[in-house]
């Protein structure tokens, strides 16, 4: 071996102890990376030494190449090596950093609920589907003719202002009351086949209202209307006084007042007895021992008539009650507005169950 071989070899020797020093030392996966491309790279310490490969005669090259080729051989055979160690360790390391503690509270759900109108409805509906009462939907865009006419209110009668409401043209407009559903449902009806008719008919109700405490321009009603032969006050008396004592307590009294409703004859609100006081007199019933809660009578002969029944021989009983009016009553709500406005302090108070 000439001399200028001989110094390439230990060139190379030399290369070699450097790099499997520096591979030792190599603590990452970026480290390990950077020596590959220092030592073994396009511009990397081997290729420079390679560059004299020019200079050497014809029979040194394949020892040159043979050098090179240790070297290659080495080198990898090290940082292969190193590089497998550096993979387990920074995985372990991973798999430390990201274990999960199971012993740490978990994040609690909140879950949502009834709104306590869908609740006082579900409560009102339930009641009277046990006592047989079918559910009839009817729409909240309504026409003037079932909203007013059918309910014996013809144009231009005074009792309308008291129900004024949101219209849509001069015939359509937003339902004043549940009231309408009973001409819809009537005029359908079918004694012979379907025997005597019973329904309640919950949904919202629209007036062009001042909202206060006590206002809404929208609220809701449950509209209760039984037709057939010799229906009397006695058997809405009685229908009414089992509603109070099922949905404010058994110990609940009625008492009927005369007053006007233009679909019934003869027409009266009903009292409860104060569920809170029991009569005595307090702030909830204004000491008077009484709470009002809906408007009811007997169907007034027109309206059955407007709807193609004979008032001759069928006779029937109707009520109307405010279903934001009884859930602030039963849950004493002392505002309207508390319904419609979305907060969950006022929610949540009233998560549980149908009560
Ligand atoms: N529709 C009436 C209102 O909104 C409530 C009402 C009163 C309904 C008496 C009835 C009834 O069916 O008989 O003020």
């Amino acid at each position: 071996m000439n001399d200028k071989l001989q110094v390439i070899k230990e060139q190379v020797d030399g290369l070699i102890a450097q790099a499997i020093e520096e591979i030792k030392q190599a603590e990452s996966s970026k480290m390990i990376q950077d020596i590959r491309v220092k030592y073994t790279g396009k511009k990397g310490e081997l290729t420079q030494i390679s560059k004299q490969m020019k200079d050497l005669e014809k029979y040194e090259k394949p020892i040159l190449g043979q050098l090179i080729n240790q070297f290659h051989q080495s080198f990898n055979e090290h940082i292969d090596k190193k590089q497998e160690q550096v993979k387990q360790k920074e995985l372990a390391a991973q798999l430390a950093s990201e274990t999960i503690d199971v012993s740490l509270p978990g994040r609690r759900q909140n879950f949502g609920s009834r709104h306590l109108l869908t609740q006082t409805r579900e409560e009102l509906e339930d009641l009277f589907l046990g006592m047989g009462y079918q559910i009839i939907e009817g729409p909240e865009v309504e026409l003037d003719s079932y909203n007013f006419e059918k309910m014996n209110l013809p144009k231009n009668h005074p009792a309308r202002d008291m129900q004024d409401t949101f219209y849509i043209s001069e015939e359509v407009l937003l339902r004043t009351h549940t009231s309408p559903v009973q001409a819809r449902t009537m005029e359908k009806h079918d004694f012979v086949k379907d025997g005597p008719l019973k329904m309640v008919s919950p949904g919202k109700v629209f007036r062009r209202d001042n909202d206060d405490a006590t206002h809404s321009h929208q609220f809701h009603q449950m509209e209760g209307l039984v037709v057939a032969e010799r229906i009397t006050m006695a058997d809405l008396k009685g229908t009414l006084l089992q509603f109070a004592k099922a949905f404010f307590g058994e110990e609940r009294e009625i008492r009927l007042r005369p007053s006007f409703f233009s679909f019934t004859e003869p027409s009266v609100e009903v009292d409860v007895s104060c569920f809170k006081c029991g009569g005595k007199g307090c702030n909830i019933c204004k000491w008077t021992g009484w709470i009002e809660v809906l408007g009811a009578g007997l169907v007034h002969p027109n309206v059955l008539e407007m709807s193609g029944i004979d008032s001759n021989k069928y006779s029937g009983f109707a009520f109307g009650v405010g279903i934001d009016r009884v859930a602030m009553l039963k849950h004493n709500v002392d505002d309207i507005r508390h319904f419609y406005q979305n907060d969950l302090r006022f929610l949540t108070q009233f998560k549980g169950g149908q009560n």
